[in-house]
């Protein structure tokens, strides 16, 4: 979890450049009713992309009460067949539950063991901090999971971007002679992601 807050609360001043840990508090005077509740969550995400996905994010930078309080949760639509591709969080675990939906969840050890399952609404998931996981729908209709995370900003890396759609571009000879594949493999992968 993040470090430990001092006080009741400290809705994030979002203007200001965060510390280490947390952002500076919005003045206690002004505030509200409105700071501690998020309708962010109630809306589906648009899944029109390449991997049929979308994760709406209730962490620190969209639900500022959040700031110091150790926790997030994100929404993860899934369309039939849909993806959330593997990737990590480096700063925090991760829970979540089925809402709707029939849900393939696999992660891998730092042993390089896979452990998986298929879910169905109400079923729960635990992901150890930092392992690489996916969740994948594999019913016929949408899929709907909500997770949550011990900490404001658990942040997230995608094994799939992280390597092929970096800015600037990782040299060639460093992703051929990662994967043991020619430069024109390494270009093909890199032209599916944008840049
Ligand atoms: C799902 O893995 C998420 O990070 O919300
Ligand atoms: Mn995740």
């Amino acid at each position: 979890a993040d470090p430990d807050p001092l006080l009741d609360f400290c809705i994030a001043d979002l203007s200001s450049s965060p510390s280490f840990s947390s952002f500076p508090c919005k003045p206690a005077s002004n505030v509200t009713s409105k700071d501690f509740f998020f309708d962010g969550l109630m809306k589906e995400g648009n899944t029109s992309n390449i991997f049929g996905s979308k994760v709406t994010p209730g962490n620190v930078f969209t639900f500022p009460a959040l700031n110091m309080l150790g926790l997030s949760m994100n929404r993860v639509d899934l369309a039939p067949n849909g993806m959330n591709p593997p990737h990590s969080h480096p700063r925090s675990s991760e829970s979540g539950v089925v809402i709707t939906g029939k849900v393939l969840v696999g992660f891998v050890t730092t042993g390089n063991v896979y452990y998986s399952k298929v879910l169905l609404p109400g079923q729960m998931f635990a992901i150890p901090r930092g392992l690489v996981h996916f969740q994948k729908n594999v019913g016929d209709k949408k899929a709907e999971i909500i997770t949550a995370f011990n900490s404001q900003n658990p942040g997230v890396v995608n094994l799939s971007t992280t390597l092929f759609d970096t800015q600037p571009s990782i040299p060639d000879h460093v992703l051929t002679q990662t994967f043991q594949v020619d430069s024109s493999i390494v270009h093909s992968i890199e032209s599916k992601f944008g840049s």
